[in-house]
């Protein structure tokens, strides 16, 4: 997805070979969120002119293309103040190529460059209203329109300011978009925005800021509007004018410097001080000043933007003695999930404490069923705890796949408790139909990885897994910290019922020692390479299991799709007499999940028809379990656990297995073609 990074400073002398080294280490941070193109804009030395570097291909090759471009002395001269805007593209309108990367301009003399996030989705229009006005597209893009509508409005209203200019034209647009503004006609100010699309600001000064927040300033609701009127088309383009009176936020020392960034990683070797945009927020910095705009106010708005203090730690997004994030995610589970439990599940009692959550117990207990919506891994995490969270809330579980859910307008009541589950907070699948569910009255509870993001805000209250920033496009540890914020919560729903105290028990015992057993899982990591040496050059591979590992199989077959490009699929080992049977011979690689819990017998059936078809599959099994190792010469013991733990302890083996299965096929581990960290369009 494509990301956003901005630099400003202000009285903080930077040479603008200081500032491109900070807008390329920005993408770096940002690319594991996917992309397939890069760019910058800086000024030139005169000031008068933008300059701009793009290349399809790796922040690499624009970094070696930034250091041919501009080189000499002249680039090493400090400016006082200066706005650097770069992008990494991810394709959604024109394929990706130099042209169409981003930052897009408004016309050949560079007056304003935009980068974007996001689809304008009535970009047509806008592009035939402006073309009707003499501008000529230069790209694919939707987002070159907006530079030019920028440009448009400028001439039109040569005396507005950069901010009002951004802010009459977010109100053409429609979809989903974050922006960064640059213009040379508005030297050292930049001027961001968002709907639906993650960003935020980060402040660095030297002393400390006037307050903990930003103010809001607002506009007065348009009385006396300007209209552009198209006189061929005779649709008026009308353009509120905002008129705030207000004063810009006065910090209480100037040296400061901005980032706007796409996400938090980009910019916490800086600063942890950040705001989250809100939709619509139009946040602008003039004269080292930042201000935070919105056109008009509604009931719920709250009256300031709150600067959060981050606690990731920089060496969180670093890989280590990793060769890849996706490795050392996987790696980092023992911590992971501990981290996920910490300060709420206490061992020496029963109690499990959520604290976003415990005022909203009682209403949850009284709803008509709990709705589990997610996408890709998230949604895996849904169906590898629905048994348990059937069993100890006695309620009815549904769980969906977000863009279907959308899809078949699926009927939703008031008393229906939904859940929301993702990673990045970010999905806009998820998004889309957690606001479906509020607008029908639903309890909309968030479970996300990601503090401020729009998930997270948008939900009555919600569970944060604290798995820790996950670079990787595919997702690892967030699986195993999402699994096991659901599995708190049955406990929580349960803690009262005195006939589930036993099984209560049971799982609080397991999961005090789950941290112990995944590094047990994990020391099979040359094993599975072995493993991943006989599989790699396959074209396939099935997952079988049932019960609590169906999830295993389904998020088993996604990890290896995504990142080894092979065919996989999870098949419910219940359903292999219905079909999948045919596709078992002797040359077909399988791996099946047996272990000892209320389906062995029937997992064993399986296996036995599998190997009675000459199937040789790959088994996973529990430690020692004789038995069922002598179905097959491969095998991959795992310790034993509760059965609605096994989950956690059986997916390790697939995401190991996937890994090395890409390593050997030589994929980009941490960025599979085609995918993005987090899927902000529909
Ligand atoms: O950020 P989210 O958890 O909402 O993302 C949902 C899916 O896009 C994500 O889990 C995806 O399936 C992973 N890349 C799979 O590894």
């Amino acid at each position: 997805m494509c990301g956003i990074f901005a630099y400003l400073n202000y009285l903080t002398p930077k040479s603008r070979q200081e500032v491109l080294d900070l807008l390329v280490t920005g993408l770096k941070r940002l690319e594991y969120r996917g992309y397939d193109s890069t760019g910058v804009a800086i000024d030139s030395l005169d000031n008068k002119d933008i300059i701009m570097v793009k290349r399809t291909g790796k922040v690499k090759v624009l970094e070696d293309a930034i250091q041919e471009h501009f080189s000499g002395d002249d680039y090493s001269e400090p400016v006082l103040n200066h706005v650097g805007i770069a992008h990494t593209r991810w394709a959604t309108h024109g394929v990706p190529c130099e042209r169409n990367s981003h930052p897009q301009r408004s016309d050949d003399g560079n007056s304003f460059v935009v980068v974007h996030n996001g689809i304008i989705t009535n970009y047509n229009d806008v592009k035939t209203f402006l073309a009707k006005k003499g501008y000529e597209f230069e790209s694919d893009t939707d987002t070159e329109v907006f530079a030019k509508l920028v440009h448009h409005l400028w001439k039109k209203h040569p005396n507005y300011s950069f901010r009002e200019l951004v802010e009459q034209a977010i109100q053409q647009v429609e979809g989903a978009f974050a922006i960064a503004v640059k213009s040379k006609h508005f030297p050292g100010e930049c001027v961001a925005s968002r709907r639906s699309s993650p960003l935020l600001v980060a402040i660095k000064t030297r002393t400390r800021l006037a307050g903990d927040h930003i103010p809001i300033l607002y506009g007065k609701d348009d009385k006396k509007q300007s209209s552009d009127q198209d006189a061929d088309s005779g649709k008026a383009v009308v353009l509120p004018r905002s008129d705030s009176t207000a004063e810009f936020m006065p910090l209480e020392e100037k040296e400061v410097e901005y980032f706007f960034a796409s996400d938090a990683s980009a910019v916490i070797e800086h600063t942890n001080r950040v705001i989250y945009l809100e939709d619509d927020d139009v946040a602008a910095v003039r004269d080292g000043t930042l201000s935070i705009h919105r056109l008009k106010k509604s009931l719920d708005d709250p009256h300031a933007r709150e600067i959060t203090t981050l606690k990731m730690e920089i060496q969180q997004i670093m890989k280590g003695n990793y060769d890849y994030f996706m490795q050392k995610e996987i790696f980092e589970q023992p911590e992971s999930v501990v981290n996920t439990m910490r300060g709420r599940v206490r061992f020496d009692g029963t109690t499990i404490v959520l604290g976003g959550i415990k005022d909203y117990i009682p209403e949850i207990k009284r709803c008509r069923r709990l709705m589990l919506i997610g996408c890709g891994t998230s949604y895996h995490s849904a169906v590898a705890t629905r048994q348990l969270l059937e069993e100890l809330t006695e309620l009815p579980v549904m769980v969906e796949l977000a863009s279907d859910f959308l899809d078949r307008n699926t009927p939703i009541f008031r008393d229906d408790v939904c859940f929301f589950i993702s990673q990045s907070g970010e999905t806009a699948d998820t998004l889309m139909a957690l606001r479906y569910c509020k607008q029908r009255g639903a309890l909309i509870v968030g479970i996300t990885n990601t503090v401020g993001s729009s998930i997270c805000r948008e939900s009555h209250c919600g569970v944060h897994i604290n798995a820790g920033p996950e670079i990787g496009v595919a997702s690892t540890k967030a699986y195993t910290s999402q699994f096991i914020s659901l599995v708190m919560f049955a406990l929580v729903m349960s803690e009262d019922r005195l006939s589930l105290q036993q099984r209560r028990l049971e799982i609080l015992q397991a999961l005090s020692k789950l941290a112990d057993q995944i590094r047990e899982v994990l020391k099979l990591d040359s094993k599975v390479q072995e493993l991943a040496k006989d599989l790699y050059q396959h074209k396939s591979l099935l997952i079988m299991g049932r019960g609590y590992n169906f999830a295993t199989c389904l998020e088993g077959a996604l990890k290896v799709k995504e990142l080894t490009y092979m065919h996989s699929e999870g098949i419910m080992a219940g359903e292999l007499k219905h079909g999948p049977l045919a596709l078992v011979d002797d040359s077909m690689p399988v791996l099946m999940i047996v272990l000892r819990d209320p389906v062995y017998v029937k997992c064993m059936n399986a296996l036995q028809q599998v190997t009675s078809r000459k199937g040789c599959p790959v088994i996973i099994c529990e430690e020692g379990d004789e038995e069922t190792k002598a179905f097959s010469s491969r095998h991959l013991e795992i310790p034993r656990t509760v059965d609605c733990l096994q989950g956690i302890l059986t997916v390790i083996p697939m995401q190991l297995l996937s890994y090395h299965i890409a390593v050997l096929r030589g994929c980009d581990v941490d960025c599979p073609r085609n995918l993005a960290k987090s899927v902000t369009v529909e």
